[in-house]
C-alpha cells in the first residue's frame, strides 16, 4: 500500500446519532464525479504525470508523513508514480485533487475526500508542501472540497481526524466549521505506531447556516 494516498485517517468512528432531515438539504445532484474545482487563488484537479518530481520532493518530508495516517517515508518518485496511478482509479467516487496555483499551474500539496461505506458521511483530508504553509492553501482547499462535497453528495457529515500535537490542522478544520468530536488512537504509517488524533466532524445543517452567514455578510 505505498501507493496510498496518504492524505488523512479514514477508519469509520461511531456516529452520533443523525438529527438532520431531508428537508434541511438543498437540492443535490447525486453525481460522484470528481470536478475540477476553482477558488481565488488555487485549481483543483486530478493529480497527473506532471506533478510526480514535485510530489516526490514535497512529500518527503517527515513533518507531513507524521501528520498523516498513510504515507510513507521515506517517500520517493516510485510512490509518487504509483500514487498518481491510484488517484486516477476514483473508485467509489473518492476523490484527489492536486491542490495547484491558479495564476502559475505550481503543485502546492494534495487534498481529498473519501467516501465512506454507510454512503452517508465522507473523509476529508490533506496536507501542503511545507514552503507553502501559512498561506491559507488549506483552507481555501478544504473550502473548496467541503462546498462541492454538500453540493454534489447526499451525505450528512463530513469528518477530519488530526493528530492532537498538530494546532495547524487543528485550526483548519475550526476555521472550516469543523467541531471536536473525541480523542482516539490510530496507526501512523511513518511511525509504525499509532497516536493520539483528534475526530472532527462538519455537519451539513452547520455547513449551511455557514455559507448564509458568508453570503449574508456580502
Ligand atoms: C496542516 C497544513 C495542511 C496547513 O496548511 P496551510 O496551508 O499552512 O494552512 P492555512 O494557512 O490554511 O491555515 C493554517 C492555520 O494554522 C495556524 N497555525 C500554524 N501553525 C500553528 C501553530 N503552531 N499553532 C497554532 N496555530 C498554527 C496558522 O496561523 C493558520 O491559522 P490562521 O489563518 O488563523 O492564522 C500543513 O501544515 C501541512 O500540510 N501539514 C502536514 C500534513 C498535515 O498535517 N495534514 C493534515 C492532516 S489531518
Amino acid at each position: 500500500m505505498r501507493h496510498d494516498p496518504g492524505i488523512c485517517p479514514s477508519d469509520a468512528a461511531s456516529a452520533p446519532p443523525d438529527e438532520s432531515g431531508p428537508e434541511a438539504r438543498p437540492p443535490t445532484l447525486m453525481s460522484l464525479d470528481c470536478p475540477v474545482l476553482l477558488t481565488d487563488s488555487l485549481v483543483l484537479r486530478a493529480p497527473h504525470a506532471e506533478d510526480i518530481d514535485a510530489i516526490a520532493i514535497l512529500a518527503n518530508n517527515p513533518a507531513i508523513a507524521t501528520m498523516v495516517t498513510r504515507m510513507p517515508h521515506p517517500y520517493g518518485r516510485a510512490d509518487a508514480e504509483a500514487f498518481v496511478q491510484a488517484s486516477a482509479k476514483r473508485e467509489n467516487g473518492n476523490c484527489v485533487y492536486a491542490i495547484t496555483e491558479a495564476d502559475s499551474g505550481r503543485f502546492l500539496g494534495c487534498c481529498a475526500l473519501q467516501n465512506r461505506d454507510d454512503g452517508r458521511s465522507a473523509e476529508l483530508g490533506y496536507w501542503v508542501g511545507e514552503p507553502f504553509w501559512g498561506g491559507g492553501i488549506a483552507t481555501e482547499a478544504a473550502h473548496a472540497l467541503i462546498g462541492m462535497a454538500f453540493r454534489t453528495r447526499d451525505i450528512d457529515h463530513i469528518d477530519a481526524r488530526c493528530r492532537v500535537t498538530n494546532p495547524a490542522s487543528r485550526r483548519v478544520l475550526q476555521k472550516s466549521g469543523f467541531q471536536f468530536q473525541s480523542t482516539e488512537m490510530l496507526e501512523v504509517m511513518a511511525l509504525r505506531a499509532s497516536v493520539s488524533m483528534e475526530w472532527f466532524r462538519l455537519d451539513r445543517k452547520t455547513w449551511i447556516s455557514l455559507i448564509s452567514w458568508t453570503n449574508d455578510a456580502r
